[in-house]
């Protein structure tokens, strides 16, 4: 007779009959007379009965050998359970060890530090709140593609070693043949402003790197960012854009990842809340609402963390702050026509003070006012010579932003901390695992 494999997602269609389930054990108790194991493949949680006047005694003592962790492949019928986790449970009849664990697995249900955590996080993964952040993950990078996908927007892979930089903050740089030093990408924007004029509406995603030496909980050193680029959008349009796919992403997660989202003790009532429109605040109202709170911002600053949290404590959905001073932001921002000291951008800042998910911008789509800025920011003139030629043939107005992936998962998952949003987090002080 031939073994049906099935996993314990997969379990619901094969109740009354015999399958066979691989998993590793994650709680293992026994009466004597009667076992359980309840073993976890990834898909689910899966109760295994253990009854011992029903088993071969080989079968039964193997269960003796069993400890947290150790690989199994379980046999018996499946049947409906509804006080089993999941809904199932199995009758076993056989059951084969895979791989052994020692009783030294360092996770153990206690109180571990966080440093003690990473150290471990190749192991620490397996843990039900860490499986269900990167479900939670996942989903909202399948919301994100399924939504460009719906919209008709092209992916585009840009490169990660690169010769021109983006954004201010530190570079990682590494030797390149005889070329000199190439940088990793801190974003996949100016590229992605060429692709726009190819292919009209464009989104990169990929991983991006920033060697800034902060210790907070929403900077890493390599995190994945989302890129959108459109071509003949205008701020506004822009903005519609970001707050239709936040609703989209919520909207999914909330849809699908209800056990995940229990799992991770998330309260979804503000989840709920999130439909448009977003409240759109020009920043220079921004400082005199923060003044009045007691901030010691004053014009011409960034938004500090506190900042931001104090400014979205007044809303139930994400706010946009627009229209920051051209000093604040980056020298690819378009000139706001209606107040020169200001650029056409915008930030998304997530509510329950989870900080700013979205920077964007409109392009400087003038040739020369861009050069300008480049010449006044002390940028390489030469390196950004392909760029200036996207406003030399055809230049055209266009839009994007760039989302970040860990800290909108940190948002939605409710996790305080974008460590545990990315399965192994490059920080400051953490190159490994
Ligand atoms: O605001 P940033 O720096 O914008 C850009 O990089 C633009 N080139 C995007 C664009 O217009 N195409 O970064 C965008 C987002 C931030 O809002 C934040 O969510 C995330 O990327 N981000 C980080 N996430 C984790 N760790 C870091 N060190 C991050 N720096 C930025
Ligand atoms: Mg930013």
């Amino acid at each position: 007779m031939s073994t049906t494999y099935a996993t314990i997602a997969g379990l619901p269609t094969y109740v009354g009959q015999s399958v066979t389930v691989r998993g590793w054990c994650a709680h293992l108790r026994s009466s004597g007379k009667i076992a359980f194991i309840v073993m976890r493949d990834g898909t689910g949680l899966l109760q295994c009965v253990l009854v011992k006047n029903q088993l071969a005694p080989e079968v039964w003592e193997r269960f003796a050998s069993l400890t947290l962790e150790t690989s199994v492949s379980v046999t018996g019928e499946v049947r409906a359970e509804p006080r089993a986790p999941g809904g199932y449970e199995m009758g076993v009849t056989g059951l084969t060890v895979l791989g052994a664990s020692p009783l030294d697995y360092p996770i153990q249900p206690k109180e571990h530090g966080i440093d003690f955590l990473l150290d471990h996080r190749h192991l620490w993964l397996r843990s039900p709140r860490q499986v269900a952040l990167m479900k939670v993950r996942h989903e909202i990078i399948n919301a994100i593609h399924e939504f460009y996908g719906n919209r008709g927007f092209i992916h585009v892979d840009t490169p990660i070693l690169t010769a021109a930089i983006g954004e201010r903050s530190g570079l990682f740089s590494t030797e390149y043949f005889e070329e000199g030093n190439a940088y990793l990408a801190q974003t996949g924007q100016l590229y992605g402003e060429a692709a726009a004029a190819a292919l009209g509406r464009i989104y990169t995603f990929g991983p991006t790197f920033r060697a800034e030496k902060s210790k907070t909980r929403r900077h890493l050193t390599e995190f994945w960012m989302m890129e959108p680029e459109m071509a003949f959008y205008d701020l506004n349009d822009s903005l519609q854009l970001q707050e239709d796919m936040l609703v989209h992403i919520v909207q999914r997660v909330l849809a699908t990842r209800a056990a995940e989202l229990k799992e991770l003790e998330r309260d979804t009532a503000p989840l709920e809340k999130i439909k448009g429109p977003f409240p759109r605040i020009d920043y220079g109202d921004a400082v005199k609402t923060l003044q009045g709170k007691g901030s010691a911002i004053t014009w011409g600053d960034d938004l500090g963390a506190e900042d931001e949290t104090l400014l979205v404590a007044d809303y139930e959905t994400p706010i946009f702050v627009c229209n920051y001073p051209k000093e604040a932001k980056a020298f690819y921002m378009k000139e706001n026509p209606a107040d020169p000291r200001t650029v056409l951008c915008a930030d998304c800042l997530a509510p329950e003070g989870y900080g700013e998910i979205i920077g964007g911008s409109q392009r400087e789509d003038d040739h020369d006012k861009l050069l300008a800025r480049i010449h006044e920011e002390g940028l390489p003139v030469d390196a950004y010579g392909w760029y200036l030629d996207l406003r030399k043939y055809g230049t055209f107005v266009h839009s994007g932003f760039g989302l970040g992936l860990e800290r909108t998962v940190a948002w939605v998952a409710g996790t305080p901390h974008i460590r545990e949003c990315i399965a192994f987090p490059r920080m400051m002080h953490r190159l490994r695992p």
